[in-house]
């Protein structure tokens, strides 16, 4: 106890000579205007039910270790029997007869809203007929402003119109389904690596590191790049946010009053609930009051190299210092009215499912494992797979991006392939099965999902191997293949006999608890793992109908044979899920056309994108500048005219599209004066009028207390120093903020519209995603992406599509006035650009300046 008390003093020194405790806090109480008017209702009038200790049950999870069951907001008196939550990303995590879906980075790399929107809303299903209130889910931070970073997949795109889209309509499919979403992680968490101080999860790294990176970026760039996505998330209701590890500004994101205050819960209008992630809250009195609703799960476990379960921040901490008048009762009913809030809003109080999956495979288990208490049945094993595998093989096969295709190789031929070569171990199945390694932290057999908490059990993986075989078994083909990567002579003649040679190559990434094959989280370079460069010429040295398949959770550089003359196809498959064959040989056969595009550049030489992971501390507080502003990824590519690989967009199809006839129409020349408006200050009052005796919050008799377990109540011999009556201070102020959820619902009001033809001028049908960008002028990035739109054509078949142009499209973040600015209004001519990628721009046209 005694060393936890002197390291948290430590942490405490170092934050307050850093960062500055402000002095000043303007706590945001969301009106609960709009669409979330009856929830907030509701959640007000059942906060003004509960007592000062039913309260803090609301705001702290029982501890990581406690229970297998309802982990926060246990009100027996009123029968609530609390909250659960569950990852993740790719579906339920860590259970039974769930599916196991594609990476997020395969939903963007579909380019297509109907399914990023049916996969959100597969995967929520999931996770509520498992009986869980909050999927911690989906992930947009990181968005990828280094690409070797090692959690990118679990999110999108470093573009933030496509990651909104994708993010957004996530969000928008899980709530529909019944589960709260909480988007994660809030926010410029785009490394692993120092994400922890000391160690990580027992991971050693070598220098010594007393507190987690900050992230350091400028507020345009926070504006205009990474909170883009959020915005649109939570004007699509969004309902939790996951703040994350890192800092920002050296101040802790879960401490951060400027980002969760006045940025998420003020600019932006959100109505919901922020929870720490799992060790991230570094205060007690400090997050609550800067903008912190629940404390996940709920032990302070960064507290030293051994974490001490049940030690929190909050729980009677927080008791305390609502009695002693620190943290105001009324940002108490505050958090608990945006959990309850976020409970009404997805109507969770009408027959939800019950918890029926805890820990594991396992049928039987403790219900409190801390404490070793209630052996009992923790997991039903309900099966809540539906038919969402469909959606999984079709996301999995709109996903692939056919990068190169020469002659026509592709789509596989079966009347002139009489002998298929399939080589590499990322063709099959792993010797362990698909759930063989914990977190799948190892890469064995075919990757289709990378490691750490953003993954979920397979139900089945089918491997490109048996899905391969099975379809040319269907045609009579011969099929010959070899797993074993080093295997060179047997590689050399199952090569030289066949007639396409199919060769599997990877690389993989996690977050960093754990650590596989010297990578700890973050990728140590883009090159393939297992020499799978040196697998790949060795395969086309010897076939010369050689077609590369990479499974990777982001660009790989492909340089050392990208251009060989055998080489007739490469495919970037991603991280398809439980589907990898199927979706593979859709593809493979011309079942279904290509129709992924990138949603990164795939450069020549990682040193191309300027925008490396930190991988060496500048001191005890690893400082991450975003010095690079708004340029990463194609951005920075299009600036400073560096010829990538494979530009952001790319994607080939068996078919060809041609574009004309671009027509720019201005929809709407409504006003918009950019002046924020101001805020309304509030009395602060509490519903309860708190006059408390010591037994509202001290220990009760009737609890005997679980080993681990946090609980809200306060030693009956603690000594508080003001107890009574809360008194705040004139520095923390209630404000109502002046803007719905989303921000100002003016900066979505359509302007402009762009339609341009596209028709199918090849053989078969295919989707095509144009996509349209922006010169913004204004040292902005010579071209932004601002519109995509995918639509399907028959071969021969036209198709006029349509982009939106919202305000916001066509606006910049001004620091001075702290609002958006419509570039127009700045004497700028807006650049109109239309095509098939980011480089493949195939008509423009032109938006006046006003
Ligand atoms: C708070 O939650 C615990 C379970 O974590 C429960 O035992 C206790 O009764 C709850 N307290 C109140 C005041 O409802
Ligand atoms: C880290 O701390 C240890 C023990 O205090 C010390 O021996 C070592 O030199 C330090 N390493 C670095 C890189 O500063
Ligand atoms: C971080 O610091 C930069 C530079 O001073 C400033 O522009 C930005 O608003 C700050 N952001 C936050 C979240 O404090
Ligand atoms: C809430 O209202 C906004 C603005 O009208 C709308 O765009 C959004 O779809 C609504 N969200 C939900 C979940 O109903
Ligand atoms: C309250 O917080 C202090 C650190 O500020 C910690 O030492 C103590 O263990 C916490 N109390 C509980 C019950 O977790
Ligand atoms: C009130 O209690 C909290 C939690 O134990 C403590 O951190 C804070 O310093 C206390 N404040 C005062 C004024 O005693
Ligand atoms: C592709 O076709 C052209 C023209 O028929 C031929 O010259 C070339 O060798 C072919 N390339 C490959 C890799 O088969
Ligand atoms: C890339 O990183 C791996 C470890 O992840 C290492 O084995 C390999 O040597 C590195 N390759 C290059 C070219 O640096
Ligand atoms: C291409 O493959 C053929 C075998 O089919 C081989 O003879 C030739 O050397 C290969 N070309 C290269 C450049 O490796
Ligand atoms: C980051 O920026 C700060 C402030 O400009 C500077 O002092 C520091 O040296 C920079 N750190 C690194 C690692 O570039
Ligand atoms: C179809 O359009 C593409 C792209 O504009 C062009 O390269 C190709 O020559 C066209 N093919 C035919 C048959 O018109
Ligand atoms: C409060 O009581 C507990 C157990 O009865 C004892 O261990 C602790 O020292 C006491 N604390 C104070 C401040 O008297």
């Amino acid at each position: 106890m005694k060393a936890i008390i002197v390291i948290q003093s430590l942490l405490y020194c170092l934050v307050a000579s850093q960062n500055p405790i402000p002095d000043s806090f303007r706590i945001p109480i969301n009106p609960g205007a709009g669409n979330w008017s009856a929830a907030y209702a509701k959640a007000r009038q059942f906060v003004c039910k509960l007592s000062l200790t039913e309260k803090i049950n609301f705001t702290t999870s029982t501890g990581a270790g406690s229970t297998t069951g309802y982990d926060i907001g246990i009100i027996p008196r009123l029968g609530f029997q609390g909250f659960a939550r569950t990852d993740g990303p790719v579906g339920v995590r860590g259970t039974d007869y769930n599916n196991a879906f594609p990476a997020g980075l395969n939903v963007a790399s579909t380019w297509d809203r109907g399914l990023m929107y049916m996969q959100g809303h597969a995967i929520g299903s999931e996770q509520k007929a498992k009986g869980f209130n909050m999927g911690l889910a989906p992930v947009v931070s990181p968005m990828g402003r280094s690409p070797t970073g090692g959690r990118n997949f679990e999110g999108y795109s470093p573009d933030p119109y496509l990651s909104a889209a994708a993010f957004s309509l996530s969000v928008a499919g899980m709530q529909d389904a019944g589960i709260i979403a909480v988007g994660k992680h809030f926010l410029l968490y785009e490394q692993e690596r120092f994400r922890y101080p000391g160690n990580d999860y027992g991971v050693p790294h070598p220098d010594n590191v007393t507190m987690p990176y900050s992230a350091n970026c400028d507020d345009q760039t926070l504006h205009e790049l990474y909170l883009l996505p959020w915005y649109d998330a939570i004007r699509s209701g969004l309902a939790g946010v996951m703040c994350s590890y890192n800092q920002l500004n050296n101040s802790q994101a879960c401490q951060n009053t400027k980002l969760l205050n006045d940025i998420l819960k003020g600019e932006l209008g959100f109505p919901g609930l922020v929870l720490s992630d799992y060790g991230s809250q570094y205060s007690g009195v400090l997050s609550a009051l800067s903008g912190l609703d629940q404390a996940t799960p709920g032990d302070a476990l960064h507290y030293s190299a051994d974490p001490e379960p049940g030690v929190s921040y909050w729980g009677s901490n927080l008791t305390t210092a609502v009695l002693n008048g620190s943290v105001p009762e009324w940002r108490l009913d505050d958090m608990v009215t945006r959990v309850m809030a976020a409970y009404y809003f997805l109507g969770q109080d009408h027959n939800y499912p019950e918890l029926n999956a805890g820990g594991g495979f396992q049928t039987y288990g403790y219900m409190y494992p801390a404490a070793m208490l209630d052996y009992t049945q923790i997991n039903y094993h309900v099966d809540v797979r539906d038919h969402h595998e469909q959606i999984i093989r079709k996301v999995g096969a709109d996903s692939i991006v056919l990068l190169k295709n020469v002659n026509g190789t592709l789509p596989l031929n079966p009347r002139r392939i009489r002998q298929i070569g399939i080589i590499g171990q990322d063709a099959g199945p792993s010797p362990q099965g698909p759930n063989g390694c914990p977190d799948r932290a190892c890469d064995s057999g075919t990757l289709a999902m990378g490691w750490g908490s953003g993954t979920a059990n397979f139900p089945y993986l089918v491997d490109p191997l048996s899905a391969i075989q099975a379809r040319a078994l269907q045609d009579r083909t011969v099929v010959q293949y070899v797993l074993n990567d080093s295997a060179s002579d047997v590689i050399a003649q199952v090569a030289e006999q066949a007639s396409v040679c199919l060769v599997f190559a990877n690389a993989d990434s996690g977050e960093s608890y754990v650590s596989v094959a010297g990578v700890y989280g973050d990728r140590n370079n883009l090159t393939l793992w297992r020499n799978g460069d040196r697998l790949i010429r060795e395969v086309a040295a010897n076939c010369s109908n050689t077609v590369v398949i990479i499974h990777a959770t982001g660009p790989v550089v492909m340089e050392e044979w990208i251009d060989h003359a055998n080489i007739t196809a490469v495919l970037f498959a991603g991280l398809p899920g439980q589907e990898s064959g199927n979706s593979l040989v859709d593809v493979l056969y011309g079942d279904v056309n290509p129709s992924g595009k990138l949603p990164w550049t795939i450069a020549k030489n990682e040193s191309d994108y300027g925008t490396p992971i930190i991988p060496y501390p500048s001191g005890p507080t690893p400082q991450v500048n975003f010095t690079e502003g708004l340029f990463i990824d194609y951005r920075h590519f299009d600036r400073d005219e560096i010829t990538p690989r494979f530009e952001f967009g790319f994607g080939m199809s068996y078919t060809f599209f041609q574009y004309s006839n671009l027509v720019i129409s201005r929809i709407s020349n409504s006003s918009y004066s950019a002046a924020p408006v101001p805020t309304k200050t509030l009395n602060g009052s509490t519903c309860s009028s708190t006059k408390l005796n010591p037994s509202d919050y001290t220990f009760p008799a009737t609890i005997s207390s679980v080993t681990q377990w946090i609980y809200p109540y306060v030693a009956a011999n603690a000594t508080i120093s003001t107890p009574g009556v809360p008194t705040v201070t004139d520095s923390i102020t209630a404000i109502q903020p002046s803007m719905p959820p989303g921000g100002d619902a003016r900066l979505y009001d359509i302007l402009y519209t762009v339609s341009v033809d596209v028709t199918n001028n090849g053989t078969v049908a295919g989707q095509e995603v144009a996509q349209l960008y922006l010169d913004l002028g204004n040292d902005e990035p010579p071209r932004q992406l601002r519109g995509f739109n995918k639509m399907m054509f028959q071969p021969g078949e036209t198709l006029t599509l349509t982009f939106d142009l919202k305000r916001r499209d066509l606006s910049i973040w001004n620091v001075v006035s702290q609002s958006w600015v419509e570039v127009t209004s700045l004497g700028t001519d807006i650049g109109v650009y239309v095509g098939s990628s980011s480089r493949d721009l195939r008509l423009e046209g032109k938006i006046p300046a006003k």
